[in-house]
């Protein structure tokens, strides 16, 4: 039976060109700045992003760290989105590792941050405030159901950090998502902002890795970081083979993944015992309430059925990708409308 996995866009597996390009990558040690494909892949992602520079990182968890470790001070404070993975979920690293406070935000449920309140965040310069020295903002905002930023909101909070003299951080991790969305180009959702990491092993399909995109000087700064967390890999062009091939030939495909999402909500919302609002679904990552009797049950019923579900709990999260086809779309909703019939609280 194939399994159809939800849990998240990292269950994508490299496509086949992919492994060919792994397979056939020319190499060198890239600690020592030599290896050909890493250094094409940073250049293209670079060039893409419309940064100076650009450094592959093993995960989006060490590219937001290293972000915030060139560009602030032990002591320094960062502000983030309440909600936000660096803040939530990236096992408190900037502050364990770079002394660095996180001075968290209300994000809303478009996952903006009011510039207003960015301003009222950012301490004055007193000795008795640790000094704010970055912003990270997340688009698309993966808990507020992987909704996207536009340029002017992106721009809107880069006069603030601008005028005050600070950093302004885009985990990126699914901006492509948001870019195949708007139908705008990449480059010109990240270009008021100092750094952009993204991941290529979400959407992209890639089987490790991240991009971290900004100055020339910042990268410099990132890569020496980056060894000293033990990030530095020598032929690790077998891994950007496969992200030179995702940046190539998985961006377009987004959309597919954005319509199946769709075509998922839609299709649940006459399910028994879900809540959803399909219409604020811009991208890839479906949430939804569920009420139902015995929910282990539901998910082993589904999990029977080859259908793996990430979440338990009142709200639920299916992420479509590359390995979700529109066909696997029709037989989960069929599976649930027979599994969430017999287990609603009606
Ligand atoms: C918004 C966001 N940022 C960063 C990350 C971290 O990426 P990684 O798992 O590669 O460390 C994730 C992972 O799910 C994410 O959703």
């Amino acid at each position: 039976m194939d399994v159809i996995d939800f849990r998240s866009d990292t269950a994508t597996l490299p496509s086949p060109e992919m492994r060919e390009a792994m397979a056939t990558a020319e190499l060198g040690d890239d600690v020592s700045g030599e290896d050909p494909t890493a250094n094409l892949l940073e250049k293209m992602a670079a060039e893409m992003l419309g940064k100076e520079d650009a450094l592959f990182v093993s995960s989006g968890t060490m590219g937001n760290l290293v972000a915030a470790l060139s560009q602030c001070r032990s002591g320094d404070e960062i502000i983030i989105g309440h909600n936000s993975h660096i803040y939530v979920a990236e096992a408190g690293g900037i502050s364990t590792l770079g002394g660095i406070s996180y001075k968290p935000v209300r994000v809303d449920e478009r996952g903006m941050i009011d510039p207003l309140e960015i301003e009222e965040a950012i301490h004055p310069d007193d000795m008795h405030y640790a000094p704010t020295s970055m912003v990270a903002i997340e688009n698309t905002n993966n808990p507020s159901g992987g909704t996207v930023l536009t340029p002017e909101d992106t721009e809107a909070i880069a006069n603030v950090t601008q005028s005050r003299g600070i950093s302004l951080h885009i985990d990126g991790a699914r901006i492509f998502n948001a870019a195949v969305y708007l139908e705008t180009p990449v480059k010109e959702l990240v270009k008021h902002a100092d750094t952009v990491s993204f991941c290529l092993s979400k959407g992209l399909a890639c089987p490790a890795g991240s991009m971290l995109c900004g100055s020339a000087e910042t990268i410099e700064e990132a890569r020496r970081w980056r060894k000293m967390l033990g990030g530095g890999m020598r032929q690790v062009g077998v891994l950007a083979a496969a992200g030179v091939v995702a940046l190539e030939t998985m961006i377009g495909r987004l959309a597919e993944d954005h319509s199946n999402a769709r075509k998922l909500a839609l299709g649940l919302k006459d399910v028994p015992g879900i809540s959803i609002e399909p219409d604020r679904l811009p991208t890839n990552l479906v949430f939804f309430g569920v009420d139902v009797r015995d929910q282990d049950e539901v998910v082993r019923k589904l999990e029977r059925c080859g259908i793996k579900i990430g979440d338990r709990g009142p709200v639920w999260r299916l992420v479509t990708h590359y390995g979700i086809s529109g066909d696997d779309i029709d037989h989960t909703l069929d599976v649930f409308r027979e599994v969430f019939s017999e287990h609603a609280i009606r």
